[in-house]
């Protein structure tokens, strides 16, 4: 056992950084044993320096990151900020300085994360980011390391826990949105700006990472096809409950059937209640991974939270550890196969689709020939009448996005249709 401890910077202390700090000093025996080594807190860098931090000695408190990579006894770099900058410069600075990094930052790593793997590479340092994509669920090194040797072709699920917490108090309690993004927020589940989360970002920057660990291949953030749960409505849940259904944020990641491309794509959809997805209440997440030989799996658990984030968190501080130790590196980018990331009008799936429309003779024809002119197929059709007016709901057999688009621009166009009140995908049966 060395006595000598690895000396860690701390950047940031907010939510999840308060976590890391508290856990590394209430289990520091057993980061010890297990890691072979003691570690210890050598200095935290802030932004309010005068802030009360309950458990953390104010002389290691810091406003100056920089200075503190610097210095030159910093071992491994924990970066708990947030957002791109300072994050990145931060980052490479560690490189710079022999310093192996750990972070929390999803949305700095699906925007630069092939430059900062490669700083790490060219540096010998490692770079782990367990606690970026579903908070404490172990998912990225079981699909970086344990799934090394199979072939992954399809990754599906909740992957960002404000939006699934909001959706979850919208459905099971009738809850408003922006009294369920307030207690999300509240509860240190949403990002500094919480845009990030309920627009989509957030779970796209998550899907960006997954899908090149899934597929070793580089998806930037820009590939991934998204939208955010903003426009869910209470009629929208109406709808969904009436065909079994309730609604989610998926993130769903697909080789394509030639394994020639892959497709990215983050938004709202109609699940089954029967599948296991819907039963995935407040802010926990799942992600099931399909792969050619293990079948289908399923990571199930906490997908935001300070404690929980933490966890992942302290996890590849221990394995940066002994790596440091084993003076080895861990496993670096993967992204040998560059397959193209294909548009999402090539995405096959079934949509449920709302519309507004006159109450007379001769509607319900127009509405599904503009379907089958656009080569949708209708699945079933459900028709409420109300003064003159009706609303019509329309679930399709499985068809092209771009066919879909196509149909519901002409649906628009149709003097009957006199809206087209909501579309969402229907997925997991
Ligand atoms: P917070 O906003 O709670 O904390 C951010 C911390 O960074 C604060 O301590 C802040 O200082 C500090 N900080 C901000 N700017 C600077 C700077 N220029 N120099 C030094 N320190 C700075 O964020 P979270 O803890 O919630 O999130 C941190 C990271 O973890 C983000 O990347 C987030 O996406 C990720 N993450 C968060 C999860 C969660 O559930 N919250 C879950 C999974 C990942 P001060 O305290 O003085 O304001
Ligand atoms: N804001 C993120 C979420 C934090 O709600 O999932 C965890 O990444």
């Amino acid at each position: 056992m060395r006595t000598r401890p690895l000396k860690v910077a701390l950047l940031g202390c907010g939510v999840v950084g308060s976590e890391v700090a508290r856990i590394m000093t209430t289990h520091a025996d057993d980061l010890t044993q297990r890691i072979g080594a003691p570690v210890e807190l050598a200095g935290v860098a802030v932004r309010r320096p005068s802030k009360v931090r309950e458990g953390i000695d104010p002389a290691l408190i810091t406003t100056d990151a920089t200075a503190l990579l610097k210095r030159g006894d910093i071992d491994i770099a924990i970066e708990v900020i947030g957002g791109i900058e300072p994050a990145r410069t931060l980052i490479t600075t560690a490189f710079e300085h022999g310093i192996s990094v750990v972070s929390a930052n999803k949305a700095l790593l699906a925007q630069d994360g092939a430059a900062l793997h490669a700083a790490a590479e060219q540096h010998g340092r490692d770079l782990y980011y367990e606690a970026a994509v579903a908070g404490a669920i172990p998912l990225v090194r079981p699909m970086r390391e344990s799934l090394a040797g199979d072939k992954i072709n399809r990754v599906m699920g909740i992957v960002n826990g404000t939006t699934n917490f909001i959706l979850d108090k919208m459905d099971s309690t009738g809850a408003g949105y922006q009294e369920a993004l307030d207690e999300a927020t509240a509860l240190g589940y949403a990002e500094a700006d919480p845009t990030a989360d309920v627009e989509g970002y957030d779970a796209a920057a998550k899907a960006a990472i997954l899908a090149g660990i899934a597929f070793h291949t580089r998806v930037r953030l820009d590939d991934v096809y998204r939208e955010g749960m903003t426009e869910v409505s209470a009629a929208d849940f109406a709808s969904a409950k009436r065909m079994g259904c309730t609604i989610k944020l998926l993130a769903i990641l697909e080789r394509a059937a030639d394994g020639e491309s892959v497709t990215a794509r983050v938004h709202p959809a109609m699940i089954p209640l029967s599948h296991p997805l819907a039963s995935v209440r407040e802010a926990y997440n799942a992600v099931f991974v399909e792969a050619e030989a293990a079948g289908r799996l399923m990571f199930y658990g906490p997908g935001a939270g300070g404690a929980p984030t933490a966890s992942a968190v302290l996890g590849d501080l221990v394995a940066v550890a002994r790596n440091k130790l084993a003076e080895a590196t861990g496993p670096g980018e993967s992204a040998y196969t560059q397959l193209p990331v294909s548009p999402m009008g090539e995405v096959v799936t079934r949509y449920h689709i709302s519309l507004d429309v006159a109450d007379k003779p001769g509607v319900l024809a127009q509405v599904a020939t503009t379907f089958a002119e656009h080569g949708v197929s209708i699945d079933t059709v459900r028709q409420q009448g109300k003064d003159g007016e009706a609303s019509l709901v329309v679930v399709t057999h499985r068809a092209a996005d771009a066919a879909l688009s196509g149909t519901v621009e002409a649906l628009r166009k149709l003097d009957t249709v006199r809206g087209v009140a909501s579309i969402m995908r229907v997925e997991g049966e």
